[in-house]
């Protein structure tokens, strides 16, 4: 019997993986497919720094960007094995885990940034840190980038100037509902394999928000950005609930208030760094930037606007309404 009981507690150390390890600290590898110089890269570059500055000895970071360890197609899949620590994708690659996330892809849901901003702070958007709790993924915060541009290799002022395009999307189905209500196709792909899918005409458009624009060049293989703003992309920092539970109680009280400092300055300048991306690419003149008069933007609203109800009993009602009202329209 005490054998057994050995065995199980032996079992359970290993199982609880490294946070238990007395022999060095523990180690959190964060890993990402962004470049460092965005919202998310520079977030996680800060969350390491100051875990050097303050958990010196008990907690190492190490971060992989741009897909260096894991892509989008193994990188969840490394997380609930507890290879990697911390991710942070963008809320479009939830589907398989929540269909409540869906709600950040509605397009024209959120006027601006502000708008999904105030829509974090309420206790709806805190409940969806927990929705993938019973997968054993923890959602730790939300990180945001910025709101969506759509960029072709023809000019797109209007809806139907989309039509036929084939575009590269995350892996969502409200964003390939999208693309099919302009008449458009669209390719589920990594991020990764974006810019040579474009480069090589595999797709022609896409959407991102300015700094994933510029840090990938995409504007040096799309020559049209239109500035839609349809849409938004933001992140869910997540841990494996085990390694997260593992972490000594005071540690991971210090790690809780690392994030919260983070996710204040990820937040806050996010806005400052898709600005400064956007001028980066038009200094840079390789795409011709469109701008939407107000009635062509309405044009793009009033097509894609009735996928909302499609996907209203999937995201939950309550969900959707608590979303509705951060406008300030
Ligand atoms: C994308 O795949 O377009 C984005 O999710 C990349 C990212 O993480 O910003």
């Amino acid at each position: 019997m005490l054998k057994l009981i050995a065995t199980a507690a032996i079992a359970a150390v290993l199982a609880a993986g490294p946070a238990l390890a007395d022999d060095g600290p523990i180690v959190i590898k964060f890993s990402h497919v962004v470049a460092d110089d965005t919202p998310k890269g520079k977030g996680a570059l800060l969350f390491k720094k100051l875990v050097d500055e303050r958990l010196a000895g008990k907690v190492k970071v190490e971060v992989y960007p741009n897909s260096t360890l894991y892509g989008d197609a193994d990188e969840m899949k490394a997380l609930l094995e507890n290879k990697v620590q911390l991710l942070a994708p963008s809320l479009s690659k939830f589907e398989p885990y929540t269909k409540q996330l869906q709600v950040f892809d509605l397009p024209f849901l959120f006027d601006d940034l502000e708008a999904v901003k105030r829509f974090m702070k309420r206790d709806k958007s805190r409940e969806l840190l927990r929705s993938m709790g019973k997968h054993g993924i923890q959602g730790l915060a939300f990180w945001n980038n910025g709101m969506k541009q759509l960029s072709a290799n023809r000019p797109l002022h209007l809806p139907a100037d989309a039509r036929g395009l084939n575009f590269r999307i995350q892996p969502s189905s409200v964003l390939e509902a999208q693309f099919a209500a302009v008449g458009a196709k669209s390719q589920k792909m990594a991020f990764a394999e974006t810019f040579k899918a474009l480069q090589t005409g595999v797709v022609q458009g896409t959407e991102n928000p300015w700094s994933n624009i510029s840090s990938q060049k995409f504007d040096t293989v799309q020559p049209f950005i239109t500035e839609s703003d349809h849409g938004t992309l933001n992140y869910m920092l997540i841990s494996n609930s085990k390694f997260w539970a593992s972490i000594p109680y005071q540690t991971r009280v210090e790690l809780d208030a690392i994030i919260d400092e983070v996710t204040f300055a990820v937040n806050k300048e996010a806005e400052a760094l898709n600005r400064k991306s956007r001028e980066q690419v038009i200094a840079a003149g390789h795409a011709k930037v469109i701008p939407l008069t107000e009635q062509e933007r309405t044009a793009w609203r009033q097509v894609m606007e009735p996928i909302w109800q499609k996907y209203e009993a999937d995201i939950g009602p309550d969900v959707l309404r608590a979303a509705r009202i951060v406008n300030r329209r």
